[in-house]
C-alpha cells in the first residue's frame, strides 16, 4: 500500500483535519484533537466570548489564541484564513490580511484556506508558501475546474466537501459520495473528504470514495472540549437530520436546526425578503452561531450542523472520538 500523503504533509499519526468553525473551536479544542493525532483548526473568534469589529483587536486574539494552543500542546494545528474573494467587503479583507500576517508572525505552520466564491488565492497562497505555510485549500462550493486552479496555485491538500456538511453549505446540492471521487480523479495532490463524516463508518467510506483523509466539523462540536454550550451539544445529540431547515441569503446558504429565530429566517427568505432583511435579523441578536451554539440561547440564533447529525448520539471527548474513527484503519 502507498504511503497516506495526508498524514505525511500534516505530520500527524491519522489523517484527520478538525475543521475550523468560528467561534466554537478554541486552544483547547485544538490542543485536545493535536494531542490525539489529528490536526485541530482554530477558526476566526476562536476562545472568545466577546465580539469586537477592530481589525487590530480581532489579529491581537487570535495572536493570543495560536500562543495559547502552543501552551497546550507541542502537536501542529492549522488557523483558518478566509481567502479574500470579488465583493467582499474592505473590512473583511482587512481581516483576512492581518490574520495571514499573524500566522506568519507567529511561524503557524498549516493554513486551513477557505473561499467562499471564485477565489484570487494567487497572492496569498504566494505569502503563505514563501512563509513556508502548508495550504489545506477548501471551496465552499467545490468544482474540478477550482480544486485544478488552488492545486496549480500552490495548494498541499484540497477539501471536497459534499452538501452533508455543516456550516455554509454548497450552491450546488451535490453529495459527499459524489464530489470526493469527482475531485480525486482530477487532481494530483491528496484530498480529504468533508460532510457527513461522523463515525468509523463514513471514515472508511471516505477512503473507498479516493480520499486520503477526513474534515470534519460537526462530530467535533458534540465534543467535551468544544467551547460550545452544553445547552448546543444535548440540542445536537437530540436533534433528528429530518428536522433540519435551510435559508439563504444571497450566495450563503445555512442549514440549521429549527428554533425560534432559524424559523423566522426561513420564514422571511421564503417570502423574497432582501439580503439586508435576512442579515440584520440576523446580527441583531449578537451573531448567529454565536448566540446559539456558544452561549446557548438557541432561539435567538442559528446552530449549523451537517445532514449526518442524526447520528451523534452522545458528547464524547475528542480523543475517543477521533479513536472511535480511525479504529482498525490501516493508514501507512
Ligand atoms: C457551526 C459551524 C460553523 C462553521 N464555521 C466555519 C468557519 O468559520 N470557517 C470555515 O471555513 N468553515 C466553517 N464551517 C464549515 C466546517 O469547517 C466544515 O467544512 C464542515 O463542518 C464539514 O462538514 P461536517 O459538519 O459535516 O463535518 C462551519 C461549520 C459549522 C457546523
Amino acid at each position: 500500500m502507498n504511503k497516506n500523503r495526508i498524514k505525511q504533509i500534516l505530520g500527524t499519526e491519522y489523517p484527520i483535519v478538525q475543521a475550523p468553525m468560528t467561534w466554537i473551536t478554541s486552544a483547547e479544542s485544538v490542543a485536545a484533537v493535536g494531542n490525539t493525532g489529528g490536526l485541530g483548526t482554530l477558526g476566526s473568534n476562536a476562545g472568545q466570548k466577546t465580539i469586537t469589529n477592530d481589525v487590530k483587536e480581532t489579529s491581537e486574539r487570535m495572536r493570543n489564541e495560536i500562543r495559547k494552543t502552543r501552551q497546550l500542546t507541542d502537536a501542529p494545528f492549522a488557523v483558518n484564513f478566509i481567502v479574500p474573494v470579488k465583493g467582499m467587503t474592505a473590512q473583511y479583507f482587512n481581516y483576512s490580511n492581518v490574520i495571514l500576517d499573524v500566522m506568519i508572525e507567529e511561524g503557524v505552520e498549516f493554513a486551513v484556506a477557505v473561499a467562499m466564491d471564485t477565489p484570487d488565492f494567487s497572492e496569498p497562497f504566494k505569502k503563505m508558501k514563501d512563509a513556508g505555510i502548508k495550504i489545506i485549500y477548501r471551496d465552499n462550493t467545490p468544482s474540478i475546474e477550482k480544486a485544478k486552479a488552488a492545486e496549480a496555485a500552490g495548494a498541499d491538500i484540497i477539501v471536497a466537501t459534499g452538501y452533508d456538511g455543516g456550516g455554509a453549505i454548497p450552491s450546488y446540492p451535490i453529495g459527499t459520495f459524489s464530489i470526493v471521487p469527482m475531485i480525486a480523479d482530477n487532481v494530483n495532490i491528496p484530498v480529504m473528504a468533508a460532510g457527513g463524516i461522523t463515525d468509523n463508518r463514513s471514515v472508511r467510506a471516505a477512503l473507498a470514495l479516493g480520499a486520503e483523509g477526513v474534515y470534519v466539523g460537526t462530530r467535533f462540536i458534540a465534543s467535551t472540549e468544544c467551547p460550545a454550550s452544553d445547552i448546543c451539544k444535548q440540542d445536537i445529540v437530540q436533534t433528528e437530520s429530518t428536522d433540519l431547515i435551510q435559508f439563504s441569503i444571497t450566495s450563503f446558504n445555512f442549514r440549521t436546526i429549527p428554533h425560534k429565530l432559524a424559523c423566522e429566517l426561513k420564514g422571511l427568505d421564503d417570502n423574497g425578503a432582501s439580503p439586508e432583511e435576512l442579515n440584520n435579523k440576523l446580527s441583531g441578536t449578537g451573531g448567529g452561531y454565536k448566540r446559539a451554539m456558544l452561549d446557548g440561547f438557541l432561539d435567538e440564533g442559528i446552530s449549523g450542523v451537517s445532514y449526518a447529525v442524526s447520528l451523534i448520539k452522545e458528547v464524547k471527548s475528542c480523543k475517543d472520538i477521533i479513536e472511535e474513527m480511525m479504529l482498525g484503519i490501516n493508514f501507512k
